[in-house]
């Protein structure tokens, strides 16, 4: 993982989809990953999707978990994210497909499992997305997502909002909280069902992160998300002052080894 701290040159990096590889799959996404291929229950000769992959760590994890037995596909609209994922999987152990979870470019009945992490929070039509997801799924097969919960359960990041907010706009600020801002279980729950889910289940699941220091947590969180851009034209005494700013803001969360928190999110399994 890349680790490094300069402040007098805070550089934020030319590709936010190797960023996000670097930075966000190393400090949680990959366990995340395990933790849902587990929470899932996968087996050997599954036909899996990972529907909005990203650089892929789900669907490149299930492929080395279940080996060339399972069918493994990862579809994502994000062309630098594609890039990244088949740059991670050299042996070429998975299927990398463009499409949109409203409309994915598969057939009916095509895959016994579907597991989205961190997806339906962006997806403008939940509800064709849910839709889609139920139409290409075998009978008897499931979906199981991951979503994170509010700022409410994920506090560390709702400071950096605001303090974003405070130094590089209101658009800086809601981007930060973009990824907190999908349906409550609850929602979840009603939206499944209405698209033909059966036997819903919600589980709250935890993982420990840690970054090294506040600024870095700024920056890989910056650099590893459409933040890069109005971040990388704050400059010298500006960029100073945002980090001034959120040294003592994010104090709770801050030990003589770097900033560490809790964060939350919902895993969501349900049957087609
Ligand atoms: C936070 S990333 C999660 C990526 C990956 N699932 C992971 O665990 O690392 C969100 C991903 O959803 C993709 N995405 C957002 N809306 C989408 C849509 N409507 N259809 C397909 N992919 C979408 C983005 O391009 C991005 O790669």
């Amino acid at each position: 993982m890349k680790n490094e701290e300069d402040r007098s040159a805070w550089q934020l990096d030319q590709n936010s989809a190797t960023a996000y590889e670097d930075y966000l799959v190393g400090r949680f996404f990959r366990r995340w990953a395990e933790r849902l291929l587990t929470h899932a229950d996968v087996a050997p000769g599954d036909r899996i999707l990972d529907a909005g992959c990203g650089t892929g760590i789900v669907a490149r994890t299930a492929a080395s978990r279940l080996g060339r037995a399972s069918k493994v596909v990862g579809v994502d609209i994000n062309d630098g994210m594609l890039a990244e994922a088949r740059r991670q999987d050299a042996d070429q152990t998975v299927a990398w497909e463009k499409g949109a979870l409203e409309e994915l470019p598969f057939e009916d009945r095509t895959f016994d499992v579907a597991l989205s992490q961190q997806v339906l929070q962006f997806v403008a039509d939940r509800a064709k997305a849910l839709a889609e997801l139920h139409r290409v799924l075998a009978p008897g097969g499931r979906l199981v997502l991951a979503s994170l919960r509010d700022l409410a359960f994920n506090p560390s990041y709702g400071v950096l909002a605001t303090t974003l907010e405070r130094h590089a706009g209101k658009a800086a600020g809601d981007m930060m909280r973009s990824p907190f801002s999908g349906p409550d279980a609850d929602t979840l729950r009603e939206e499944l069902k209405a698209q033909g889910f059966s036997g819903v289940s919600v589980q709250h699941d935890i993982l420990d992160v840690r970054f090294p220091s506040p600024s870095e947590y700024l920056r890989q969180e910056a650099a590893s998300s459409p933040l890069a851009e109005p971040l990388a034209e704050l400059h010298g005494d500006s960029l100073e002052a945002l980090i001034a700013d959120l040294e003592p803001a994010l104090a709770a969360f801050t030990d003589d080894h770097g900033v560490t928190f809790p964060m939350e999110t919902h895993f969501v399994a349900a049957n087609r």
